[in-house]
């Protein structure tokens, strides 16, 4: 039996979604020897509620030198990032010479803005591929997992930080007890940690299980995360949820009495008390859900390939290794997946082994149906292609159910 991350309570399993891959590793045609595999499953802790996978993928196995996935590749979330390294800029960093640390800085899409703006700035990213894109935009990165020994370091050789920020990251990494207690070394008296992570509320109203995969280790809540910060003398402070990647919530962390949590927190545990949240029946009904979604996909899938129809995906994204490996969906029901990422593009998607084509090509020869893999990016997506609805082409959703358009 596996034990909660956090608190070593005892976790019971809702969903069980297989053996699945390494979601970011494409391997070469005629590579796909040797691929690495594990249970994706999922559990919730019955004391701290954290939501959580039942099994660890060793973090070195995803996060390397030619991690494919860059932040910078949609423009919406381009703008996201600026606006929130002003309002960080604005509102976190008043005294002189502030100091600005980002984990999981990717390639630096948040805090080339920051040092455009002049501000002292660290970056903490064990990819490098992705670090030396920071790098050639004017960022500092260090190439380190952030965790208790790198905090302590920075803190030692570059001194205390006004705010600690980390986006699609903190979800990424299962020792957080180590995170912690580098942020407790790193911050300012006053300073906060923020960060955002898609939020469980959202991924139980849409459906959205392909948010499940090896990377996202956690789902948080409100409630499980003014639990887990509380252990290491942090308090929540603040709540805001955020539109991106298919609804997210972004949390400020503060030192225990440093600031009074606003009204948010509150009304966030409320909601998530009143739609009961993390309880295991809603949790037993989402399984259900997610059971359903995967036979009426192959169900639309395999008839439409007997009607004779082409059909392609769209988005070799993370959260479509866990569709594809789930579903059994190969090449033979998704001809082939285009995608904007040079690193992804001639290898095959990771398990499911379905090509990768650049996204330029998708117009050259439009298929009948084009499964949206990147949902999280569809008006981006959809106003692009315009001219794929021009020319009769539909696109097929899967989430919050599955549906043509
Ligand atoms: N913040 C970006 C990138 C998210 S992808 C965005 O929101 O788009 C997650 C990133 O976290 C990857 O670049 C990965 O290399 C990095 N990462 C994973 N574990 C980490 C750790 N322990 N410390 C710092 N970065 C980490
Ligand atoms: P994303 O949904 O951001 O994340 P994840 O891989 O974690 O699930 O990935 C978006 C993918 O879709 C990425 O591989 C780039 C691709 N993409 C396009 O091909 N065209 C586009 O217009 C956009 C916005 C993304
Ligand atoms: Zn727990």
């Amino acid at each position: 039996m596996t034990d909660c991350r956090i608190c070593a309570g005892p976790l019971t399993e809702f969903l069980d979604l297989g053996a699945q891959p390494n979601s970011d590793a494409f391997p070469r045609p005629g590579e796909t020897d040797g691929e690495f595999f594990y249970r994706l499953a999922v559990g919730r802790c019955g004391s701290c509620t954290m939501v959580q996978l039942m099994e660890e993928v060793p973090r070195e196995r995803m996060f390397h030198r030619d991690y494919p996935y860059v932040s910078s590749g949609s423009s919406v979330m381009r703008e996201h990032f600026e606006s929130t390294a002003r309002q960080l800029l604005a509102t976190e960093t008043k005294g002189p010479d502030p100091f600005v640390v980002e984990i999981g800085c990717n390639d630096g899409v948040m805090l080339a803005t920051v040092s455009d703006a002049g501000a002292r700035h660290l970056g903490v990213d064990p990819s490098e591929g992705v670090a030396d894109r920071a790098r050639a935009r004017g960022v500092r990165v260090r190439t380190a997992f952030f965790e208790e020994a790198t905090a302590l370091d920075i803190a030692a050789t570059e001194g205390r930080a006004d705010v600690v920020y980390a986006a699609n990251t903190l979800c990424h990494i299962p020792y957080l007890d180590s995170i912690f207690r580098g942020l407790d070394a790193l911050l300012k008296p006053d300073g906060v940690f923020v960060f955002e992570d898609p939020y469980l509320s959202e991924i139980i109203e849409r459906t959205s299980f392909d948010q499940i995969y090896d990377e996202h280790f956690y789902f948080f809540t409100a409630r499980s995360v003014r639990n887990m910060v509380r252990r290491y003398g942090f308090e929540l402070v603040d709540t805001v949820r955020l539109p991106v990647h298919g609804g997210e919530v972004r949390y400020t962390i503060a030192r225990q009495g440093a600031r009074v949590p606003t009204a948010a927190v509150a009304e966030l545990l409320a909601d998530e008390d009143h739609k009961a949240l993390a309880e295991p029946a809603t949790l037993e009904r989402f399984a259900a859900e997610v059971r359903r979604i995967r036979h009426n996909l192959t169900a639309l899938l395999t008839r439409l390939r007997a009607e004779g129809n082409r059909v392609v995906g769209y988005g070799a994204t993370a959260k479509s290794a866990t569709v594809a490996n789930y579903c059994g969906i190969g090449p033979e029901l998704v001809s082939c997946v285009y995608d904007t990422t040079p690193a992804k593009q001639d290898r095959l998607t990771p398990g499911s082994h379905i090509p990768v084509r650049p996204s330029g090509a998708f117009s050259d020869h439009y298929p009948d149906y084009a499964l949206l893999f990147a949902w999280n990016h569809a008006q981006e997506i959809m106003s692009k292609e315009e001219g794929f609805r021009a020319v009769g082409g539909k696109w097929i959703v899967y989430t919050p159910e599955v549906r043509v358009l």
